[in-house]
């Protein structure tokens, strides 16, 4: 279990457990891979981050992931697997946020990308993505750090 505060002062909890604070949660975030590239989205507000979102009322937060994955980049998931879930105590409200990892085999262009640009292939995710304001909050904290700790330690 891993504790630390988020770039907006929010604290974060953590863990690579089977669902430890919630069976069914209502956010989801996919870090995706896709031709030996990160596959991103750029969102119109945030910036550059791993897509991801809310499970709607009549989906699982699996399904959610999936469904995700194409709206904001186009991506269709060939294998999805759950990696952990972190809890944030926001100022008004608590949220769950499950996390997965994704192989995309294809990516088919939308009409339209929800509330983002699309995609966005990456070699590398760059250093110092806490300070780059092209990058999306939601990248700036230690999940993203740890969590890719984790996807590597499992596809070893
Ligand atoms: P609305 O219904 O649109 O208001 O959304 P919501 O309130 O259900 O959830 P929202 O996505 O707005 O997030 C609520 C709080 O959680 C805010 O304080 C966000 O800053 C924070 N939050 C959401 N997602 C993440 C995340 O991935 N990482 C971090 N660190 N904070 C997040």
């Amino acid at each position: 279990m891993y504790r630390f505060i988020d770039y907006y002062h929010n604290e974060v909890v953590l863990s690579f457990d089977d669902h430890p604070f919630s069976k069914d949660p209502k956010h989801v975030w996919v870090v995706c891979r896709h031709q030996d590239q990160w596959l991103l989205t750029k969102h119109s507000d945030r910036g550059f981050e791993f897509p991801g979102g809310k499970v709607e009322d009549n989906e699982t937060a699996l399904e959610a992931a999936i469904r995700e994955v194409k709206e904001e980049t186009g991506g269709i998931v060939k294998e999805i697997e759950y990696i952990g879930q972190y809890k944030v105590k926001g100022k008004e409200k608590v949220i769950v946020k499950n996390i997965y990892f994704a192989m995309v085999n294809q990516l088919v262009e939308q009409d339209g990308y929800y509330e983002t640009y699309g995609p966005v292939l990456l070699k590398e995710l760059p250093e110092g993505i806490q300070k780059d304001k092209k990058f999306s909050f939601i990248m700036k904290d230690d999940v993203l750090q740890r969590s890719i700790e984790e996807i590597k330690r499992r596809l070893k």
